[in-house]
């Protein structure tokens, strides 16, 4: 039997909460409604957030930017690993696209299928991080290997490093380069927070929906910097709010995305990772609105929907009695992005790339 190990206590709370909520993930509340509900946090959250006038909301934007700068790398790494890293793949293999993407997907046409949008974003990928084989590519937070493997075929002579402290990901990655007999990568699983590479070895460092797993950028972009060759970019990709920024806090009542999906998360605005250039400079910065990640969200609930039966027998592994409550509450995960980032017509949320160079000289 699979069982998320160690995972803490306050990241697997395995009865409904109280009030409207526990009757939500009882299943009693119907999906419109639920999605109501969740548009209605939405405001809550931008009128929270924008409290005082923009003023007050860009002295609270410094403030966290330099509380950023004092923060370890990540924190709560074990929280996110049980909500998520550890699952067992089979659960993302019956809710995802076929390449396991875990991350916003791209939809540049009407009527894309899930897997023509995973392929659509990997491509786009290769272009703006600038991919050619034969390179040293340094993969962080790599997932179940949607970007790793697709590098890994379209560029055969490309030397590729994925890292994530997920050891069942790493078998994952593993099992399938050992299937398609791919031979340049290498799965290393390890905290960010510690991870230690070989300096000057890379000419790409790529990064899809890790950073949002970060506080202290000035540290992380200053090691990735060390580890890249003079002359070596990072593209990273992370979902964002266009102007504010927030950790997902789990104080007091906290908030149900982060109690259960998102312990020591936070929401980057478009321009966060721009204030800590000191070690890397930006070369690129491109803008997709929410609707991409709206339509991924959804794709991925009606996968979940779909293969109901052979997801709860997932799930049953993983979470034992406490299954169809989980159940209800990816649905719930699913919904409640898709509902963020197509808020506004996906005006407000969205996601970001962005292309830095180590400069040649320092
Ligand atoms: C949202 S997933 C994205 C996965 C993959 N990049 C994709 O697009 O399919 C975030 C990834 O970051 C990894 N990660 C999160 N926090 C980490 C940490 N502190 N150290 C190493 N990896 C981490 C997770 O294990 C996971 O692989």
């Amino acid at each position: 039997m699979t069982t998320i190990a160690n995972t803490p206590v306050y990241a697997r709370e395995d009865s409904a909460a109280p009030g409207v909520i526990g009757l939500a993930e009882r299943g009693l509340v119907p999906d419109a409604l639920l999605r109501a509900g969740i548009r209605r946090q939405c405001a809550a959250r931008l009128a929270h957030e924008r409290a005082g006038g923009e003023a007050a909301t860009a002295e609270r934007f410094q403030a966290l930017i330099e509380s950023l700068r004092h923060s370890d790398v990540a924190i709560h790494t074990d929280a996110a690993n049980g909500q998520h890293y550890e699952l067992p793949p089979a659960f993302f293999e019956l809710c995802l696209g076929s390449r396991l993407k875990y991350s916003s997907c791209y939809y540049p046409r009407a009527g894309m299928t899930l897997n023509d949008a995973e392929e659509a974003m990997l491509a786009l990928y290769g272009e703006r991080a600038e991919l050619v084989d034969g390179q040293s590519i340094l993969e962080l937070g790599c997932g179940w290997g949607s970007l790793t493997l697709w590098m890994a075929q379209r560029y055969p002579r490309a030397r590729i490093t994925a890292v994530s402290n997920s050891a069942s990901q790493r078998r994952h990655i593993e099992a399938r380069c050992a299937a398609l007999s791919i031979r340049n990568v290498q799965v290393i699983t390890a905290d960010v927070n510690t991870l230690a590479l070989p300096e000057s070895d890379y000419d790409r460092c790529v990064s899809i929906e890790m950073f949002e797993h970060m506080r202290n950028y000035a540290t992380l972009l200053g090691r990735i910097g060390g580890w890249l060759k003079p002359g070596g970019k990072l593209f990273v990709h992370i979902f964002t709010h266009r102007t504010l920024m927030y950790p997902f806090e789990t104080d007091g009542d906290g908030d149900w995305m982060a109690r259960h999906f998102f312990t020591g998360g936070l929401m980057p605005a478009a321009d966060t990772l721009l204030w800590f250039q000191d070690d890397l400079h930006i070369e690129g910065r491109w803008l997709l609105d929410g609707t991409h990640y709206q339509r991924t969200a959804n794709h991925w609930l009606a996968r979940q929907d779909a293969n109901q039966a052979a997801v709860m027998g997932v799930l049953a592994e993983a979470y034992g009695d406490a299954a169809r409550l989980w159940f209800q509450r990816w649905r719930m995960f699913w919904m409640a992005c898709a509902e963020l980032f197509g808020y506004a017509g996906g005006t407000e949320w969205g996601v970001a790339h962005y292309r830095f160079v180590r400069p040649a000289k320092r």
